[in-house]
């Protein structure tokens, strides 16, 4: 896997984190650039510690991955130092000269501004950032005196380890239907999250990429405005044990069943050559903690069939539970 992109295929909450870290583990990434910003949380969960990161890449487990944040990216300073002192990655974490900065006005701009209401925007201030951006007034990390011993430039670092054949990662943030171009305007994110935006966002080109892997949940959630095709209620959720909260605004998710219209767009606009499924073990409780395919119940095994028929995308990896090693990985065997 030299050069991997991975991409949320709903409206993100999809599990990134999870896999991530699981790929951080097995396949000892040599790089990892994220994207994005402070609004996307990545759940971590490794020896029994819990981290929701907004900043630090999620492949931080792997002790010689170096940690990058690229040029497209906004970044929170606050969050990002003190998530560097809490992962202790100092001495491997780097920031694009480019990146952009979300400041406080930001947020408070994300929290009162009448047209952004409806929405249930997360609050951190992603797409007033953005704006300033595009006006081209935005402070970039460059002006920034706490973020100087971390600046490097990214897209050369990126592209010399692709060079040297390396193992990288592009780590995406959200989830399509979040994508500001093809995702359910209003109620979306202020960047597209597709991805060949992640790509872009990190400085690589469309030819350095050897895999998209879009990551699935086995079913769907969604936080803030906007529509959720067969969303259940509260308690219905309740019920099937997929009602969550989001971890990073603590908001409740709404919840649907798994909608394959939805996941054959998201493959085919993301170019996904593999796919991840997140939370086998929510929909039937016997794969939990299942470590081989072959440990799944029928029915389990017919959904991750009727994904890959339908999307055309082998299903690589299978998450059977929180931790990170709670995978099924069918790599080898395809
Ligand atoms: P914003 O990105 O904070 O402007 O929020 C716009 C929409 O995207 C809202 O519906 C948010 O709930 C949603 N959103 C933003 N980031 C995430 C995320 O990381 N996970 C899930 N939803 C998100
Ligand atoms: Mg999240």
């Amino acid at each position: 896997m030299p050069c991997t992109v991975i991409t949320g295929a709903f409206w993100g909450d999809e599990g990134k984190g999870k896999i991530i870290s699981y790929l951080a583990l097995k396949d000892q990434p040599d790089l990892c650039v994220r994207t994005g910003s402070v609004n996307a949380a990545h759940t971590v969960w490794y020896k029994g510690n819990r981290y929701a990161l907004h900043m630090v890449p999620a492949t931080f487990i792997c002790e010689k991955c170096r940690l990058l944040i690229g040029a497209g990216a906004n970044v929170h300073v606050a969050k990002f130092l003190e998530e560097v002192e809490l992962t202790n990655v100092k001495n491997r974490i780097g920031v694009d000269r480019q990146a952009s900065i979300i400041e406080e006005k930001h947020s408070i701009q994300d929290k009162t501004s009448a047209h952004l209401k409806g929405i249930g925007t997360t609050g951190w201030g992603v797409g007033p950032a953005i704006e300033e951006r595009v006006r081209r007034t935005a402070k970039l990390a460059k002006d920034i005196p706490e973020l100087q011993p971390y600046l490097t430039d990214v897209a050369k670092e990126v592209n010399e380890a692709i060079d040297a054949g390396k193992t990288v990662i592009l780590e995406g943030t959200q989830g399509f239907m979040l994508s500001l171009f093809h995702g359910t305007y209003p109620y979306v994110t202020g960047r597209d999250t597709s991805a060949s935006a992640i790509c872009s966002e990190a400085g690589v080109g469309p030819t350095r990429v050897d895999n998209v892997l879009i990551v699935f949940k086995a079913f769907i959630t969604r936080v803030g405005g906007g529509p959720l095709p067969g969303e259940l209620t509260k308690e219905e959720a309740l019920k099937r044990g997929w009602f969550e909260k989001a971890a990073g605004t603590g908001r409740d998710r709404r919840s649907a069943p798994f909608n394959f219209e939805i996941a054959k767009k998201s493959a085919m606009i993301n170019g996904a050559t593999q796919a991840a499924v997140t939370k086998l073990d929510i929909l039937y409780p016997q794969c939990k903690g299942a470590r081989t395919y072959e440990q799944l119940p029928e029915e389990a095994k017919r959904f991750i069939s009727e994904i890959e028929r339908q999307t055309g995308v082998p299903v690589v990896l299978i998450g059977t539970g929180p931790d990170a090693l709670d995978v099924i990985d069918r790599r080898k065997q395809q």
